[in-house]
Parts: C-alpha cells; sequence; structure tokens
C-alpha cells in the first residue's frame, strides 16, 4: 500500500506503526496552538481523524471537565486510540466511533468543538463532510482544521481536495460557518481554519 494510503487509512501492522509515529511526531503542533487558547471546561469536544489518539490524551489531560469523542474510520487507530485513553473509555467520558465522516453517529447540536487534523485531505467528498460537522456542532460551536498547506503544483497539492485559503473560506461559509478565520503563519508550510456554526 502507498504511503498516502496509509495515511489515508492506516492498516494493519504497517499501519499501527504510522499510528505511534504520528502520536510521536504530529501532536505538538496541535497542542502549541491549543495551548495558545481558552477552551472552557463543561466543553463537548470529538477529534475527527483522531490517529493514534495522542491529541485525545492532551485534551484529556488538559482538563477533568472535556467530555471527548474521537472519530476514525480505520479499526487500527481506533484500537490504538483506545489503548492510549483506557482509562478514559473506562470512565465513559470518552466515546470513539468507528466510522466515516460523510455520516457521523452523533446528534444534532452536540458540540462546542470539532478539530480535524491533517485528514480533511483525505476526505472524498468535502462538502458532505463539512456539512456534517456544521450538523453536530451547537450553536456558536467552533470548528479548527490544522493541515499542511502544500505549494502550487506539488503532488500534496494535487492531492488536496481543499486548495488554497480562499477555498478554505468559501466551503466552510457554504455550509454555514461564520467568522471563518484563517491563520498561514502560526508555522511555516501549515494552514489554521476556525469557523463557528
Ligand atoms: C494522516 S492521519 C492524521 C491522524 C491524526 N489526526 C494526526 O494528525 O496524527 C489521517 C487520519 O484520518 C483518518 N481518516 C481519513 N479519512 C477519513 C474519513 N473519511 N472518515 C474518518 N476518518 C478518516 C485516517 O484513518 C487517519 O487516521
Amino acid at each position: 500500500m502507498k504511503l498516502e494510503n496509509q495515511g489515508a487509512k492506516p492498516t494493519g501492522t504497517i499501519g499501527k506503526i504510522i499510528g505511534r509515529l504520528m502520536n510521536k511526531f504530529h501532536t505538538s503542533l496541535y497542542t502549541s496552538y491549543l495551548n495558545t487558547k481558552d477552551i472552557p471546561d463543561n466543553y463537548r469536544i470529538l477529534d475527527i481523524g483522531c490517529g493514534g489518539g495522542k491529541f485525545l490524551n492532551y485534551l484529556s489531560q488538559r482538563s477533568d471537565g472535556f467530555i471527548l469523542w474521537g472519530l476514525d474510520h480505520s479499526k487500527e487507530m481506533i484500537d490504538l486510540s483506545g489503548q492510549l485513553n483506557r482509562e478514559d473509555l473506562k470512565k465513559g467520558r470518552l466515546k470513539l466511533l468507528k466510522g466515516s465522516v460523510h455520516k457521523i453517529d452523533i446528534a444534532n447540536n452536540s458540540l462546542d468543538l470539532v478539530t480535524a487534523f491533517e485528514t480533511i485531505q483525505f476526505w472524498p467528498d468535502i462538502d458532505i463532510a463539512l456539512s456534517e460537522v456544521f450538523r453536530i456542532l451547537d450553536k456558536e460551536g467552533k470548528f479548527l482544521i490544522i493541515n499542511r498547506y502544500p505549494k502550487k503544483g506539488t503532488k500534496w497539492w494535487k492531492m488536496a481536495n481543499i486548495k488554497s485559503e480562499e477555498d478554505y473560506k468559501t466551503k466552510l461559509e457554504n455550509v454555514g460557518f461564520c467568522n471563518v478565520s484563517i491563520d498561514l503563519n502560526f508555522k511555516n508550510g501549515w494552514i489554521i481554519t476556525e469557523g463557528e456554526k
């Protein structure tokens, strides 16, 4: 299986190794950004494409009050996330959903924050997926996307289903998000997008 396919759905033994590597190398960017933000203690938070579950682990340690969900369509990633966050699963403050972003098993208006890190480029229908995120967020709920922002013409740029700053803004606004903001300066080569319901 090609590396980009393993990124899209980490599978088998190699997928598990990739999940552990993502836990080790991906999460510090997300946490350094989130550490600059206030997140109220009672927030209900979903991480889409949760991979090996390290970001969920950060949230769990950040506040006892958060109620957490992780979603991934890879069984191996759900298993890894479960191993890393065993205590929260047992306590019932974390639910792990194995499934697609196109049909999320969460009721309307249920969440305060949805995060998606290094995953949207793999979503086959970005418009349906964004509508799902909008549906499950509560009024004034926030959506945070952190993604690589590849240079025009590169392989990763060709793969991306949202290619430009304007695309991010338009696609989020088209499904109803407001106050969409874009940060290209936090880390070179990355784009951070936030929208509000
Ligand atoms: C490159 S990994 C990033 C994982 C984690 N967010 C991180 O940054 O370490 C992308 C993740 O998104 C998941 N994913 C991709 N497409 C998905 C979809 N349509 N529905 C649910 N999960 C998806 C993959 O299984 C994979 O775990």
